[in-house]
């Protein structure tokens, strides 16, 4: 299957400030792939090029097999990149009809995208009078008018409660469960986990790793807590990288090599209070990649 997105080596210049840095990007045809990473990453930025708002300083990218912005490309891509922007004393529905009637969309296009984000109801009451979440809301079925293969959202659920997070996560996975593939920016770990095929890690602008969803919350490693502690790190990081968590050891191993393990602990004088199996939360593997590729920076 060809990629839908496939970007190698993008990086873009603001000044001194390295916005994006050598990112390399593969979305399949069908998936929901998260974009995950902190404040400042480069995720909108890397969307906002994707999407050709802006030019690339370097690199290769192609979306649906063209150029971000190609007049082929756009018609096929919706997407919701920050705040979307509407008129605020026009409808939502209005505000819709005038979007359709730019691109072209059959009006009726307009009542299946708007009951798709459950906004039917207030589609009449001024875009003013919404909710943050129905303003999203609006934002996403501006995104779908289209009828679009691909849907790139940045950060669909930012500035939701926690109810308004719920329904734009179903609403995701359910444009995701068709033959659409979405790619969608997000700060919170436990949301690209619940919504995601896959993920790409991003931190200050590189791309740091790129796993299936799946994957990472099937690794599993061992927690060890042994005294003294240093001497029981050195040890057991003959099995694999070693990560301190509170007062206990993280060891990337098998989790069934945990009797050798032990004893080679215990071999070595040292205590062994605890030794068990865990599987990896996807906020440490978080944390540990970005704190390498600081610690690598720096
Ligand atoms: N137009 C611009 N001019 C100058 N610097 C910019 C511009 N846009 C982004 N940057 C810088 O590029 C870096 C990446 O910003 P970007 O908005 O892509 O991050 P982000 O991952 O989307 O962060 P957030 O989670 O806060 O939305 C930041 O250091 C930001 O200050
Ligand atoms: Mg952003």
């Amino acid at each position: 299957m060809d990629a839908l997105v496939e970007v190698t080596g993008l990086t873009k210049r603001y000044g001194d400030t390295l916005a994006v840095d050598g990112v390399d990007l593969t979305v399949l045809p069908g998936e929901v792939y998260g974009f995950l990473g902190p404040n400042g990453a480069g995720k909108t930025t890397t969307l906002r090029i994707l999407t050709g708002l802006i030019a690339p300083t370097s690199g290769e990218v192609r979306v649906l097999g063209g150029m971000p912005g190609q007049s082929g490309v756009l018609g096929r891509t919706g997407s919701m990149i920050e705040s979307p922007a509407f008129y605020p004393y026009l409808s939502g529905l209005d505000n819709l009809r005038l979007l359709a009637e730019y691109a072209a969309v059959p009006r009726r296009k307009i009542d299946e995208v708007l009951d798709l984000v459950d906004l039917t109801d207030r589609a009449r009451d001024r875009f003013s009078t919404y909710s943050l979440g129905m303003k999203q809301r609006l934002g996403v079925a501006a995104a779908l008018l289209k009828d679009p293969e691909l849907v790139i959202l940045d950060e669909p659920t930012n500035g939701l409660d926690p109810a308004g997070m719920r329904d734009m996560r179903r609403l995701i996975r359910e444009l995701g469960s068709g033959g659409r593939t979405v790619l969608l920016s997000s700060h919170l770990l436990g949301e690209v986990q619940q919504i995601c095929d896959r993920v790409g890690i991003i931190a200050a602008g590189r791309m740091v790793a790129e796993h299936n969803v799946e994957d990472l919350r099937a690794e599993q490693e061992l927690v060890v807590r042994a005294t003294p502690r240093d001497r029981a790190q050195s040890v057991l990081a003959g099995f694999g990288a070693v990560h301190r968590y509170d007062d206990t050891l993280r060891v990337q191993v098998d989790p069934r090599r945990a009797a050798e393990v032990n004893r080679v602990l215990v071999e070595a004088g040292i205590e062994v209070s605890e030794l068990r199996s865990t599987e990896r939360a996807l906020e440490d593997v978080f944390f540990e990649l970005t704190t390498e590729e600081k610690a690598d920076v720096g």
